[in-house]
């Protein structure tokens, strides 16, 4: 089931697509699960296999920037500076919809979200099938999204017909969402695209939503989440908070961004925020494959990686 990517494994994961059926995707951010965005029964698959809610709309992803106006209309003019500057690549964009879009994929709402991904595999793969993939990160519901191929096969299992092994994600955190149809334009959630640099190319001032609508499952509270409890502390508590849970008994570790010498277990992610975004599901995964209870985290501060980092940790603890 796991494919090195040659042009045979692309041409098979194609026609999985054509007839239907459920492909693993590597992208930049995190791996997908895709299915054609003109075939309901196929995303109807998606939310069966994710054990997603159907009200949970799904981003289409497209190979080429024309590819916006088949399933959106009324596309703003920053919309088109935007994916010239960021596509392919970790940005969202959040458009009036197209009316022949499949209500499966949008949930019945009249906006869509449409993206490039920044990945050869997945490009390939899109640009060859010539239409949209709907595709939500390749992991059961509210779990921690998948940055590797293993990651995918460990959570799917044969419930997806191929996967595609891109290697790991060079991003590791999903993307930026901008939407575009509200009055202001508003992150929907933080990504490695940041905040200012949209505002510093479109010129307006964009709304950050840290806890926003229900409508993007991303923004429930408890999401990316292990099966440890994440504990959020100060940065100068961590390992006061950590002795003080091992001397309860717990199993514990440390998410540091540099380790130190010390006696309780750290999870390294990278003092570079490109490092510690693309190493953080990954340690959240290591730190239940390790059977750890309670990992203790501070939240970094800033834009872009670090507020996405900070945002996805906030949902892990719930
Ligand atoms: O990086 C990513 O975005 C990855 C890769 C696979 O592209 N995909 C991803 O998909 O994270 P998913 O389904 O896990 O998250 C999609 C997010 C959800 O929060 C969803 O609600 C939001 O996009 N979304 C989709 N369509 C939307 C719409 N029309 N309006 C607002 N939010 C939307
Ligand atoms: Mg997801």
């Amino acid at each position: 089931m796991l494919e090195p990517t040659d042009e045979s494994a692309i041409d098979e994961a194609l026609a999985v697509l054509r007839r239907g059926g459920l492909v693993g995707l590597p992208t930049e951010t995190v791996y997908g699960l895709g299915a054609d965005a003109r075939n309901s029964d196929a995303v109807r698959a998606i939310f069966r296999t994710k054990g997603r809610p159907e009200n949970h709309p799904l981003i289409v992803h497209i190979g080429r920037p024309e590819a916006i106006d088949e399933f959106a209309i009324d596309v703003p003019a920053s919309a088109r500076r935007l994916a010239d500057r960021f596509w392919p690549g970790p940005l969202t964009l959040v458009l009036w919809r197209a009316t022949d879009v499949p209500d499966a994929v949008t949930g019945g709402l009249d906006t869509i979200a449409l993206r490039i991904p920044d990945h050869p595999v997945a490009l390939e793969l899109l640009r060859r099938f010539d239409g949209g993939v709907a595709a939500p990160s390749a992991n059961r519901f509210g779990k921690v999204s998948p940055t590797t191929a293993e990651h995918v096969r460990d959570d799917l299992g044969d419930d997806v017909d191929i996967v595609l092994d891109g290697g790991p994600c060079s991003v590791g955190l999903e993307s930026t969402i901008l939407d575009l149809t509200s009055a202001v334009p508003t992150i929907l959630r933080a990504g490695a695209i940041s905040a200012e640099a949209i505002e510093a190319l479109i010129g307006v001032p964009v709304e950050r939503i840290a806890t926003g609508p229900s409508r993007a499952p991303g923004m429930l509270k408890s999401h990316y989440a292990p099966r440890a409890k994440v504990v959020l502390v100060d940065e100068a508590e961590r390992f006061p908070v950590a002795r003080a849970e091992v001397a309860r008994g717990k199993k514990v570790a440390v998410l540091v961004r540099s380790a130190t010498h010390d006696e309780v277990r750290q999870l390294e992610l990278g003092t570079d925020p490109r490092d510690a975004g693309r190493a953080l599901y990954a340690a959240l995964r290591a730190a239940d494959a390790e059977g750890i209870d309670v990992l203790v985290a501070s939240l970094p501060t800033g834009d872009g990686i670090e507020a996405a980092i900070a945002d996805r940790l906030r949902r892990a603890a719930g």
